[in-house]
Protein backbone atom coordinates (compact mmCIF):
# COMPACT_ATOMS: atom_id res chain seq x y z
CA UNK A 1 0.00 0.00 0.00
CA UNK A 2 1.12 3.78 -0.78
CA UNK A 3 1.76 5.75 2.25
CA UNK A 4 0.15 9.34 1.81
CA UNK A 5 3.20 10.52 1.61
CA UNK A 6 3.84 8.80 -2.12
CA UNK A 7 0.19 9.96 -3.06
CA UNK A 8 -1.30 13.77 -3.47
CA UNK A 9 -3.98 13.61 -1.02
CA UNK A 10 -5.50 11.50 1.24
CA UNK A 11 -8.90 11.33 3.13
CA UNK A 12 -8.10 12.28 6.75
CA UNK A 13 -10.53 12.73 9.81
CA UNK A 14 -9.25 13.01 13.74
CA UNK A 15 -11.26 10.30 15.83
CA UNK A 16 -11.68 8.40 19.38
CA UNK A 17 -11.06 4.82 18.33
CA UNK A 18 -11.90 1.80 20.63
CA UNK A 19 -9.72 -0.77 21.77
CA UNK A 20 -10.66 -4.65 21.50
CA UNK A 21 -12.63 -4.61 25.01
CA UNK A 22 -14.83 -1.90 23.73
CA UNK A 23 -15.18 -2.76 20.51
CA UNK A 24 -16.91 -5.93 21.21
CA UNK A 25 -19.30 -4.41 23.81
CA UNK A 26 -20.09 -1.83 21.01
CA UNK A 27 -20.32 -4.94 18.63
CA UNK A 28 -22.99 -6.21 21.22
CA UNK A 29 -24.97 -3.37 21.79
CA UNK A 30 -24.90 -2.80 17.73
CA UNK A 31 -25.91 -6.78 18.07
CA UNK A 32 -29.42 -6.22 20.64
CA UNK A 33 -30.81 -3.19 18.03
CA UNK A 34 -30.85 -5.80 14.74
CA UNK A 35 -34.12 -6.46 15.84
CA UNK A 36 -36.10 -3.07 15.81
CA UNK A 37 -33.11 -0.92 13.53
CA UNK A 38 -31.79 -2.15 10.05
CA UNK A 39 -29.70 -0.91 7.34
CA UNK A 40 -26.01 -1.73 6.06
CA UNK A 41 -24.10 -2.29 9.46
CA UNK A 42 -20.47 -0.72 9.57
CA UNK A 43 -17.74 -3.41 9.95
CA UNK A 44 -16.74 -4.15 13.38
CA UNK A 45 -12.98 -2.80 12.84
CA UNK A 46 -14.05 0.65 11.38
CA UNK A 47 -16.54 1.49 14.84
CA UNK A 48 -15.05 4.90 15.90
CA UNK A 49 -16.19 8.30 16.62
CA UNK A 50 -15.13 11.26 14.44
CA UNK A 51 -14.31 14.48 16.30
CA UNK A 52 -13.46 16.50 13.06
CA UNK A 53 -13.65 15.66 9.86
CA UNK A 54 -11.22 17.04 7.18
CA UNK A 55 -11.87 15.06 3.81
CA UNK A 56 -9.05 15.40 0.84
CA UNK A 57 -5.88 16.85 2.16
CA UNK A 58 -2.84 17.55 -0.03
CA UNK A 59 -0.02 15.42 1.21
CA UNK A 60 2.27 18.36 1.34
CA UNK A 61 -0.22 19.39 4.41
CA UNK A 62 -0.25 16.17 6.29
CA UNK A 63 2.69 17.60 8.76
CA UNK A 64 0.26 20.77 9.65
CA UNK A 65 -2.38 18.40 10.43
CA UNK A 66 0.00 16.06 12.61
CA UNK A 67 0.67 19.32 14.34
CA UNK A 68 -2.22 20.61 14.75
CA UNK A 69 -3.29 16.83 16.45
CA UNK A 70 0.28 17.32 18.76
CA UNK A 71 -0.76 20.33 19.75
CA UNK A 72 -4.12 19.91 20.79
CA UNK A 73 -4.04 19.19 24.88
CA UNK A 74 -7.25 17.89 26.49
CA UNK A 75 -8.49 16.55 29.69
CA UNK A 76 -9.42 12.19 29.46
CA UNK A 77 -13.07 11.90 29.93
CA UNK A 78 -15.75 9.23 30.42
CA UNK A 79 -18.39 9.14 27.48
CA UNK A 80 -21.41 6.55 28.22
CA UNK A 81 -23.25 5.81 24.91
CA UNK A 82 -26.82 5.23 26.61
CA UNK A 83 -29.02 5.27 23.24
CA UNK A 84 -29.40 4.71 20.06
CA UNK A 85 -30.87 7.31 17.32
CA UNK A 86 -31.91 6.66 13.81
CA UNK A 87 -31.76 9.95 12.43
CA UNK A 88 -34.25 9.60 9.16
CA UNK A 89 -32.42 12.98 7.81
CA UNK A 90 -29.67 11.12 6.45
CA UNK A 91 -30.62 7.45 6.94
CA UNK A 92 -27.85 7.02 10.07
CA UNK A 93 -27.85 5.01 12.74
CA UNK A 94 -25.71 5.66 15.53
CA UNK A 95 -25.49 5.12 20.07
CA UNK A 96 -25.46 8.12 21.40
CA UNK A 97 -25.10 9.95 24.65
CA UNK A 98 -27.95 11.67 26.75
CA UNK A 99 -24.92 13.62 28.15
CA UNK A 100 -21.92 14.88 26.03
CA UNK A 101 -18.68 15.47 28.36
CA UNK A 102 -17.53 19.22 28.53
CA UNK A 103 -13.85 17.54 28.02
CA UNK A 104 -15.28 16.09 24.53
CA UNK A 105 -17.04 19.21 23.36
CA UNK A 106 -13.93 20.68 24.19
CA UNK A 107 -11.24 18.45 22.71
CA UNK A 108 -13.68 18.42 19.25
CA UNK A 109 -13.66 22.13 19.70
CA UNK A 110 -10.28 22.79 19.94
CA UNK A 111 -9.17 20.73 17.01
CA UNK A 112 -11.86 22.47 14.80
CA UNK A 113 -10.36 25.54 15.85
CA UNK A 114 -7.36 24.66 15.58
CA UNK A 115 -7.91 23.32 11.85
CA UNK A 116 -9.21 26.17 11.07
CA UNK A 117 -6.81 28.46 12.07
CA UNK A 118 -4.27 26.12 10.11
CA UNK A 119 -6.87 27.36 7.02
CA UNK A 120 -8.31 23.34 6.85
CA UNK A 121 -12.03 24.30 5.90
CA UNK A 122 -13.98 22.58 8.57
CA UNK A 123 -17.41 21.75 8.74
CA UNK A 124 -19.90 24.56 10.67
CA UNK A 125 -22.03 21.77 11.61
CA UNK A 126 -22.19 21.72 15.12
CA UNK A 127 -20.28 19.34 16.74
CA UNK A 128 -22.68 15.70 17.91
CA UNK A 129 -21.26 12.80 19.82
CA UNK A 130 -22.40 9.94 17.42
CA UNK A 131 -20.96 6.19 16.57
CA UNK A 132 -22.34 5.28 13.49
CA UNK A 133 -23.31 2.35 13.59
CA UNK A 134 -25.40 1.69 10.47
CA UNK A 135 -25.80 3.80 7.27
CA UNK A 136 -29.05 3.91 4.52
CA UNK A 137 -31.05 2.75 8.07
CA UNK A 138 -34.78 2.02 8.67
CA UNK A 139 -36.53 2.20 12.07
CA UNK A 140 -40.31 2.55 13.23
CA UNK A 141 -38.06 4.15 16.41
CA UNK A 142 -36.11 7.27 16.47
CA UNK A 143 -34.41 6.78 19.85
CA UNK A 144 -33.94 3.41 21.86
CA UNK A 145 -32.47 3.71 24.97
CA UNK A 146 -29.86 1.10 25.89
CA UNK A 147 -30.42 -1.85 28.48
CA UNK A 148 -26.77 -1.96 28.91
CA UNK A 149 -24.94 0.89 28.68
CA UNK A 150 -21.62 1.17 27.16
CA UNK A 151 -19.56 3.39 29.32
CA UNK A 152 -16.14 4.71 27.11
CA UNK A 153 -12.99 5.90 29.36
CA UNK A 154 -11.13 7.87 26.73
CA UNK A 155 -7.76 8.58 26.91
CA UNK A 156 -6.83 9.71 23.53
CA UNK A 157 -7.57 10.32 20.55
CA UNK A 158 -6.06 10.06 16.61
CA UNK A 159 -5.79 10.68 13.00
CA UNK A 160 -7.08 8.29 10.67
CA UNK A 161 -7.33 8.00 7.23
CA UNK A 162 -10.25 6.77 4.86
CA UNK A 163 -9.48 4.37 1.87
CA UNK A 164 -12.01 3.33 -0.64
CA UNK A 165 -11.15 -0.39 -1.39
CA UNK A 166 -13.83 -3.17 -3.03
CA UNK A 167 -15.02 -4.07 0.35
CA UNK A 168 -15.98 -0.33 1.43
CA UNK A 169 -13.85 2.24 3.16
CA UNK A 170 -10.82 0.68 5.52
CA UNK A 171 -9.66 3.37 8.17
CA UNK A 172 -5.68 3.25 8.85
CA UNK A 173 -4.85 4.96 12.11
CA UNK A 174 -1.95 6.97 11.23
CA UNK A 175 -0.82 8.76 14.43
CA UNK A 176 -2.42 9.15 18.25
CA UNK A 177 -1.98 11.54 21.01
CA UNK A 178 -2.61 11.10 25.02
CA UNK A 179 -5.24 13.29 27.03
CA UNK A 180 -4.30 14.36 30.34
CA UNK A 181 -6.06 12.54 33.00
CA UNK A 182 -7.56 10.09 32.09
CA UNK A 183 -10.32 11.23 34.68
CA UNK A 184 -13.78 8.89 35.05
CA UNK A 185 -17.04 10.45 35.82
CA UNK A 186 -17.72 9.96 39.48
CA UNK A 187 -19.61 6.83 40.02
CA UNK A 188 -19.42 5.86 36.91
CA UNK A 189 -17.05 2.53 35.97
CA UNK A 190 -14.01 3.10 33.58
CA UNK A 191 -14.97 0.06 31.35
CA UNK A 192 -12.45 0.20 28.07
P1 LIG B 1 -20.78 9.69 10.12
O1 LIG B 1 -20.44 8.47 10.88
O2 LIG B 1 -21.76 10.57 10.82
O3 LIG B 1 -21.13 9.41 8.71
C1 LIG B 1 -15.46 8.95 8.03
O4 LIG B 1 -16.18 9.21 6.86
C2 LIG B 1 -16.11 9.58 9.22
O5 LIG B 1 -16.19 10.98 9.05
C3 LIG B 1 -17.52 9.09 9.48
O6 LIG B 1 -17.60 8.72 10.83
C4 LIG B 1 -18.39 10.28 9.19
O7 LIG B 1 -19.42 10.51 10.08
C5 LIG B 1 -17.46 11.43 9.37
N1 LIG B 1 -17.86 12.58 8.55
C6 LIG B 1 -18.18 13.80 9.02
N2 LIG B 1 -18.45 14.63 8.03
C7 LIG B 1 -18.34 13.91 6.88
C8 LIG B 1 -18.53 14.22 5.51
N3 LIG B 1 -18.87 15.46 5.11
N4 LIG B 1 -18.35 13.23 4.62
C9 LIG B 1 -18.01 11.99 5.01
N5 LIG B 1 -17.80 11.64 6.29
C10 LIG B 1 -17.96 12.59 7.22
Amino acid sequence: MSSVNERKSARLFFALWPDEMLRSRLVGAAGSLRKTMAGKWVRPENLHITLAFLGDVASERLPDVLRTGGETAGAGFTLVLDRAEFWPRNGIVCLGARETPPALEALAGSLAGRLGEAGFTMERRAFRAHLTLARKGRSDRTRIDLPEPVAWSVDGFCLVESRLSREGSVYIRRESWLLQGPEATPGTPAVR
